[in-house]
């Protein structure tokens, strides 16, 4: 069988590094990237790039067409914080590009899909660790669309029979491309300012807890999910892998940077966060296709440091 695959929003923090993952899990395979912006080098010169605004049913349709893709990664979104301040463009782009591609999928039987939800579906009345089936009444504009999203998959998977996967991911950590627009950012950021000024000025509270994952875990979450057989039914799977306060972060960079220091200047997207459980129950992707993650926070902090300091140095 082929295998052409398509990353939609692939020049984001996420996209950049599945479609290089991919490129090197999948060698025989055809790897399409494509975002409305150009990506970085790395990625453009690894992979087929192509310009493609997701939001245009056309655009989709005729990549799809001439690359025969039969599986897709939907990673373009608008994230918390900048959704935020645009709600309404932030719920249409968000559905929209999900849409598009689930209609196109209820006629074409092959495509198998990959759309990533959040802990963002979460919100104030979810209990502080959240399992896999509790509350669910996010408080942003972003959680509501990916809540919104779940919905519409499972849909599309009991009326069409479209083969649609999803996990919901906590805050990722990375180095190649920088995050963007999202309330989990500090955790990235503080890296860059730890390199190049040894202190952060943290917009969370010092004590504010989130569920975080190291980008190598998200890449193998996303792609393991994938390469199982097909799953009866739609679980948008949470999947964990540490849960840390930026305190907690501060002091893991300290055991590496002794003489950094972080001092914490909350602004809105602190609303946010306080939205959000600490941890998050992932015992149902545990389970079901025998997700396992590898970095904690000392290791993340490591290879976050080592990675980064390479890059700046170039
Ligand atoms: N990292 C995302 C955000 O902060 C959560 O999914 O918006």
């Amino acid at each position: 069988m082929n295998n052409n695959i398509l990353i939609i929003g692939a020049s984001g923090q996420i996209g950049t590094e599945l479609a290089l993952y991919l490129r090197k899990r999948y060698p025989e395979a055809q790897i399409v990237a494509s975002d409305i912006k150009e990506g970085i080098p790395e990625l453009v010169e690894n992979t087929t790039f192509e310009l493609l605004d997701a939001t245009d049913t056309d655009q989709v349709l005729n990549i799809l067409k001439k690359y025969n893709i039969n599986t897709v990664y939907i990673m373009a979104a608008m994230l918390s914080a900048v959704a935020e301040k645009v709600p309404m463009k932030a719920w249409d782009l968000n559905m929209t590009i999900l849409l598009n591609i689930l209609n196109i999928a209820k006629t074409h039987s092959d495509l198998k899909l990959f759309w990533p939800s959040s802990i963002a579906v979460f919100g104030k009345t979810t209990p502080k660790n959240a399992k896999q089936y509790t509350i669910t009444e996010p408080n942003t504009v972003y959680g509501i669309s990916k809540l919104s999203g779940e919905r519409w998959c499972e849909y599309f998977k009991n009326n069409y029979n479209v083969d649609i996967r999803t996990i919901r991911y906590p805050g990722i950590i990375s180095w190649k491309v920088a995050a963007g627009g999202g309330t989990t950012d500090y955790a990235v950021d503080i890296f860059y300012k730890a390199l190049e000024q040894n202190n952060y000025e943290c917009f969370l509270r010092k004590d504010s807890k989130l569920p975080m994952m190291y980008m190598d875990d998200a890449l193998k979450a996303t792609t393991d999910i994938m390469a199982h057989k097909e799953f009866k039914n739609y679980i948008p799977y949470n999947v964990a892998a540490m849960s840390f306060t930026p305190e907690d972060l501060a002091h893991a960079i300290r055991k590496e940077r002794p003489d950094f220091s972080i001092s914490y200047a909350p602004d809105s997207r602190q609303q946010i966060a306080d939205t959000w459980p600490a941890s998050f129950d992932d015992d149902y992707a545990r389970q079901d296709w025998n997700w396992n993650h590898q970095f904690d926070i000392d290791s993340m902090t490591k290879e976050m440091l080592f990675h980064l300091n390479k890059k700046m140095t170039i």
